[in-house]
């Protein structure tokens, strides 16, 4: 039986191969619950060594991913980068009647990508004019993909989630679940919102992304990068950057930095990036 510092790096090192993921030092609590958790969902007989071994060996890849993803996240998160989409981005799309294309890159369980839904329409509503808009939402965990396009949410009348220029009831419908002990709200993203929305799974660590070159608009990269270590952030930054058109917008999260980019993009605002030229 190995002991436990040995199984730990071993879990790292295939999370490492999987995912691009480097799992910090203290986090041994972390991988111990989520190896329970991995025991269960795959209803593993044997010990956790052998699970591993056949995790090595090709089998449950996806069921390990599912566990060690940190999938936080919520409606509206750094809500800035909303509004920025909304009052400088959007307009212009508008005005030229042009298509925009937009890259959600870790969209978790949909919050973030429906966000970008509910800014388009409301965006719309506002200056009176339809924009022809497309969103891309990826994501390596298969859970909250599936999860992401069933668009059923828990809500709590105390969440600050939505910014005031957001009205959560043109765009959920809202079920009250009662049990026995409980009561809970549960709001269903509307057809109008989610058809906009494109959901399919994509590793950030692959070699190369399926899509076309300067093919988007807007990318959001957002509390992804923190999970790797910095020259894999640089690689994804990278391979990200020549997806995005000349002039197009690129979104980081609070703590997170563009990198190699640096050079290569005007920063108008907090971790918003203008592309201004291509990096080779
Ligand atoms: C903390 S969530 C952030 C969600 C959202 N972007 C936000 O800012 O609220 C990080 C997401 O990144 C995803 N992720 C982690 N490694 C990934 C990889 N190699 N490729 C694609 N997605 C990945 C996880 O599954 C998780 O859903």
């Amino acid at each position: 039986m190995l002991d436990n510092n040995v199984l730990h790096e071993k879990v790292k090192g295939i999370l490492y191969s999987l995912t691009g993921i480097t799992l910090a030092e203290n986090k041994d609590i972390m991988i111990s619950n989520r190896l329970h958790k991995l025991k269960r969902d795959t209803k593993y007989n044997g010990d956790i060594e052998e699970l591993l071994d056949s995790i090595e060996n090709g089998s449950f890849t996806m069921e390990f991913i599912n566990s060690f993803t940190t999938n936080k996240t919520h409606f509206f998160r750094e809500d800035f980068h909303f509004t920025d989409l909304k009052e400088r981005v959007l307009p212009d799309f508008i005005k030229s009647g042009q298509e925009i294309k937009m890259y959600c890159s870790a969209s978790s369980t949909g919050e973030e990508p429906y966000s970008m839904a509910m800014t388009v329409l409301e965006t719309q509503e506002e200056l009176g004019k339809q924009i022809r808009a497309s969103i891309l939402a990826t994501d390596i965990d298969t859970n909250v993909l599936q999860y992401a396009a069933n668009g059923v949410y828990r809500y709590s009348k105390s969440s600050k989630e939505f910014p005031e220029w957001i009205k959560p009831q043109k765009y959920f419908k809202k079920r009250v679940k009662k049990t026995l002990a409980s009561e809970e709200i549960l709001i269903k993203i509307k057809p109008e919102v989610q058809k906009m929305v494109t959901f399919q799974i994509n590793n950030l660590n692959d070699s190369s992304y399926p899509f076309e070159k300067n093919h988007f608009d807007v990318i959001f990269c957002r509390n992804v990068l923190i999970y790797f270590s910095g020259e894999d952030q640089n690689k994804i930054l990278r391979k990200l950057f020549s997806h995005l058109k000349i002039g197009g917008t690129l979104y980081l999260g609070h703590s997170e930095n563009p990198h190699d980019l640096i050079n290569y993009v005007e920063r108008i605002g907090q971790n918003i990036f203008i592309k201004t030229k291509e990096l080779h």
